[in-house]
This record gives C-alpha cells, structure tokens and sequence, in this order.
C-alpha cells in the first residue's frame, strides 16, 4: 500500500507507524507512508487553518485552500491518486472495504478532517468519503490509522509467515474463536480439554463450534450475512439444543 497522510497533526501518525506490524511493513517496503502537515500548506502570517462558517453556528470549519495546495503538490510528481476523505459522515468501513484497498496499484491520500467539519468544495478533491464508526472523534487521524492498519495486515508479507491462508479464510465474517497459551491451569481457570488433545479434527469442530456460538450470541447480523456449509448449519443446530 502507497499513501500520503494530510493532517495537522503527523506526531498522532508516526507515533503508530513506527511500531510492531506496520513499522516493519514500511521497513520491508509493503507499506509506503509519507506524512505531510496541512500546516505547511496554508498561508497569511498565522497559516491558519481554519475560519468561521458561512451561515453562523458553533465551531470552526476546515478552510479548502491549504488542503488544495497541498493536493496540488502531491499532483506535481503525476502519479494517480485515489483520495479518501475521513469523516463520520463517510460509507462506512469494513473488511471487505480493506480487501479492496489492499489490491489497491494507485497511491492512496488520506485527508484527515478537524473541527466541526471541513468545507464542502474539498469534496470536489475527493473519490471515496469514509468513516470508521457510528460516532464522532476529534480528527480523522485515527481513522486513518484504523485503515492503514487494516489494510497493511491483508499485505502478503506483512504478517510474516504465521498466519497461514487456512487460518485467515476460517474466521472470514464470523468472530473469532477464544484462544489460550500455556499455564493449563490458571487461578483455577482451565484450558478446554480438547484443545490439549492433540485432535486437530476435534480442536477444528470446537473453534468452529464457539466461533458460531460468540458471532450468534453478539453479532447475530454477520451470521445472516455467511455463507454457512452443511457443517456449520449442523453445528448451529447443536449450539442451539444446549
Ligand atoms: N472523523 C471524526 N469521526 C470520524 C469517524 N467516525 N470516522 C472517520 N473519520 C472521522
């Protein structure tokens, strides 16, 4: 993944960036980052940012012009670019959104939004308007990172060898199965049995089986959404006469 960031505040980024996964995706030349601060890009002795709106009403809205010239300096190199917009009011984001960025040849830009709201002629500027989640942050700086992280993970590499293919396509749109390491015995807390049985056709039926049962309990709406075999259909059918 190829992106530039714009943002008023790039310490929020590279804090991130430069840890665990994705800091060895950049190291590793799967994820290219360039952070840039709409700061730069404004003008007048304050280079402010932001201006009063049109209208009346509480808070400050984002001002286009330095977020214009910052996209006109992006331009200047002549790569295509596939501009992403972060703000609550965008489509919201997913996995399959993340698939999808993933296989992604153009460099993306993320343009992340402060105050009350950003002016209305940047969305000229944009291809995609996205949001993270039915509520409202400060900035669109976490957002960014949520789809960075998201979609750097679905980079083949990125995760190094671990996770096979086989482990990845099983959980694909229910929730995770639960997961335990070693002491067995914990505070008087067990491990399931089967799991210590070495019967990997029984520890595959027993994920399979809590997986199903935490995404009915939770999320029953992703269970709508599968599509379940023959065994899961059977297996729900035993979730349900416990
Ligand atoms: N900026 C503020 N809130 C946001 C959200 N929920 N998703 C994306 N960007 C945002």
């Amino acid at each position: 993944m190829k992106c530039d960031v714009l943002t008023l505040f790039p310490d929020i980024l590279t804090a991130y960036l430069n840890e665990s996964i994705l800091k060895r995706a950049r190291e590793k030349n799967l994820l290219d980052v360039k952070i840039y601060n709409i700061r730069d890009f404004a003008s007048g002795p304050h280079r402010s940012v932001d201006d009063y709106p049109f209208g009346g009403g509480a808070g400050m809205v984002f001002k286009p012009e330095p977020i214009f010239r910052a996209m006109d300096f992006l331009r200047e190199d002549g790569e295509t670019r596939k501009v992403i917009l972060l703000s609550p009011q965008g489509r919201p984001f997913n996995q399959k959104i993340a698939e999808t960025y993933s296989r992604e040849k153009q460099r993306f830009v993320f343009i992340c939004g402060r105050y009350e709201g950003i002016d209305e002629r940047v969305k000229t500027l944009v291809d995609d308007e996205v949001s993270i989640g039915d509520y409202v942050l400060t900035g669109g700086e976490l957002a960014a990172l949520v789809i960075i992280d998201a979609v750097t993970r679905l980079i083949p590499g990125a995760l190094g060898d671990k996770r096979s293919v086989e482990d990845e396509s099983f959980s694909w749109g229910l929730l995770d199965y639960p997961h335990y390491t070693r002491p067995r015995e914990f505070r008087g807390l067990k491990v399931p049995q089967v799991l210590i049985s070495g019967n990997h056709k029984e520890i595959w039926h027993w994920r399979r089986k809590e997986a199903l049962r935490k995404t009915m309990r939770i999320r029953p709406d992703l269970i709508e959404k599968v599509v379940l075999s023959d065994l899961d259909k059977k297996i729900l059918s035993e979730i349900e006469e416990e």
